[in-house]
């Protein structure tokens, strides 16, 4: 059975999200000396047990009208009074692919996870503008960080 359990949270509405979510996965897999779990859930299918049963999380949203997408919000609303006493300190990073801009969505997660007292050990990673092949690799190194410092123990 794996040591530490990422949970990957991730709201991928169109082709170039889902590269996304699958880059965040590649990284975490070639981090190829981890003995760690993944679990890989959208939004909707995330549960508080998801969360509980969890060693770190990594988000993953658009931004929609100024703020994380109405699902990352939903998960939030349905986990956060089930997790807030037992999750404090939980490490966590996002990123966030908006069209123009990412500072709504950035401060509405910073917002919500510092009530529930999550730790973010990575900046938010604002994929922003025109769509770069790079953003795919920028979630493959976020991946590949949040598996290492899982498992090392840096978190
Ligand atoms: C209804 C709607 C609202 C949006 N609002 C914003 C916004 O407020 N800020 C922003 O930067 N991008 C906004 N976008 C752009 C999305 O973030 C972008 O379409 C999404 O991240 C998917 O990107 P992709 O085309 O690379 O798949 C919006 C898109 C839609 C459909």
């Amino acid at each position: 059975m794996a040591s530490k359990t990422l949970l990957v949270v991730a709201h991928s509405p169109s082709p170039n999200t889902e590269r996304l979510r699958a880059a965040i996965v590649a990284g975490v897999n070639t981090a190829d000396l981890c003995d760690l779990g993944l679990v890989v859930k959208t939004p909707f299918e995330a549960q508080a047990s998801d969360v509980l049963s969890s060693d770190a999380v990594v988000l993953g949203t658009t931004e929609n009208l100024g703020y994380m997408s109405g699902a990352l919000k939903d998960f939030f609303d349905r986990v956060y009074n089930p997790c807030l006493e037992q999750t404090r300190a939980m490490p966590y990073a996002a990123y966030i692919r908006a069209g123009l801009d990412g500072t709504g969505t950035t401060r509405a997660i910073t917002s919500i996870t510092s009530g529930l007292g999550w730790r973010a050990v990575q900046p938010p990673l604002i994929l922003k503008g025109d769509w770069q092949d790079q953003f795919v690799d920028q979630c493959t190194e976020l991946g590949a960080a949040m598996a290492i410092g899982l498992d090392s123990g840096i978190f």
